[in-house]
């Protein structure tokens, strides 16, 4: 049996542990927290600073894990190419979750090596370059620190006032010790979507059929699975997919980010490990779930087909208060929902906007996606999270 190192314990750790522990494999659980989601179902867990390089080192020499499978972007990255070099495997790999930590490796991969169709963008370092940079992108534009997740110091520039302000709230919401920003022209899109991709060790690249989502605050609300969009548009976003995560190399799955307008398939971004928006997947939407798909991979076990079975949505479950003990009020009344489903986190504090639980819902195939999708906001609406 595997050993895993799951670096990382959120909601989407808690998942792919609960997709290893079917299967029988051990997993080590570690964040920055004790208790943490993924600690809660593992077989144990350690508690450090994951952007500590040394003490990153430490913990891997001390476990000699099989697979080394990051679930958050926050961690000195840089390291795991030496573990691959010392003959540790690291999901997908190295040279993936360095490049997907910084916007501008991945963005530049994307756009100058690979030649996806991107939003227009420019890099700056200050308020000043940041100001050229808006005029050369022209407005609105969007900023965001090169190093940071769910939106943090992210803002749209619309007009001149907007800039000095824009370069402020990038500086409060960086991540480590970089101070660039990109901006990016803003990408009047019609919708959005993130293409589950897993790439196999062995085996063909699969795609899961695509997940529509609505963002609000960088954070997601709804995600519906499958998106409507043209099978033209579908054919492009799989083969800016297939490029990218050749580019990137290694086995897992993805969640690959697209906007689709009105002059085509933008690619966005992508993150080499399951994506919140993929929770839809927990609704049984597939014949393998985003976390078993990404356990599978790993693990290196071969995946015939990716199947969906039926239609869904998925709907956040946030806090609004600070908390050391929060509770749920509503549950009973989803509980009661019919072809619908819910997780709690288990998240032992809780903060406003703190994501505690998601709501799913499903239909047969022939079902309405709309409805699904409206059913699952309308559930995750009557639940509050109290202090
Ligand atoms: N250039 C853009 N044009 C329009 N909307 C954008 C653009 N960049 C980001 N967004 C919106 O902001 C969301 C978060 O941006 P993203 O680059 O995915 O950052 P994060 O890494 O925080 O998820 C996107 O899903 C999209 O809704
Ligand atoms: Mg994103």
């Amino acid at each position: 049996m595997a050993k895993i190192l799951l670096l990382g314990s959120g909601e989407l750790g808690k998942e792919f542990v609960i997709a290893a522990q079917r299967l029988g494999q051990t997993v080590i659980a570690v964040d920055s927290y004790a208790n943490a989601p993924a600690m809660q179902v593992a077989h144990s867990a350690e508690v450090i600073n994951m952007l500590d390089g040394d003490a990153l080192d430490a913990l891997v020499a001390k476990h000699q894990p099989d697979y080394i499978v990051p679930e958050i972007e926050a961690i000195r990255t840089e390291r795991f190419y030496n573990y691959e070099e010392q003959g540790y495997t690291v999901i997908p790999s190295a040279k993936a979750a360095n490049y997907t930590m910084n916007r501008k490796s991945i963005r530049d991969l994307a756009a100058k090596d690979l030649g996806l169709k991107t939003a227009n963008y420019r890099y700056a370092a200050s308020a000043k370059e940041l100001s050229d940079a808006v005029t050369e992108i022209g407005m609105p534009c969007v900023v965001k620190p090169l190093m940071s997740s769910s939106g943090k110091g992210q803002s749209t520039i619309k007009t001149e006032a907007d800039i000095q302000k824009a370069w402020e709230y990038s500086q409060e919401g960086s991540r480590g010790d970089v101070a660039e920003v990109i901006v990016e022209g803003f990408v009047n899109f019609n919708y959005e979507i993130t293409l589950l991709t897993v790439t196999q060790r062995e085996g063909a690249t699969l795609f899961c059929p695509p997940i529509g989502h609505r963002q609000e605050r960088g954070d997601y609300q709804e995600s519906w699975q499958p998106a409507t969009m043209q099978s033209e548009h579908l054919q492009t976003a799989q083969e800016m997919a297939k490029k990218v995560t050749d580019a990137l190399g290694g086995a897992g799955i993805w969640g690959v980010e697209f906007f689709i307008s009105d002059d085509g398939v933008y690619f966005s971004e992508l993150s080499p490990r399951p994506h919140d928006t993929g929770m839809v997947t927990l609704g049984n939407t597939q014949n393998f779930n985003e976390f078993e798909l990404h356990l599978r991979a790993v693990l290196g076990l071969p995946i015939a087909e990716i199947t969906q079975e039926r239609i869904g949505a998925s709907a956040v479950i946030l806090a609004s208060d600070h908390s050391d003990n929060p509770t749920f009020e509503g549950i009973s009344t989803i509980a009661n929902a019919k072809k619908s489903d819910f997780r709690l986190f288990g998240k032992p504090t809780s903060r406003p906007y703190r994501r505690m639980g998601v709501v799913v819902t499903y239909d047969s195939k022939e079902g309405d996606i709309t409805n699904v999708t409206k059913r699952a906001k309308e559930l995750a609406s009557k639940v509050r999270v109290l202090k």
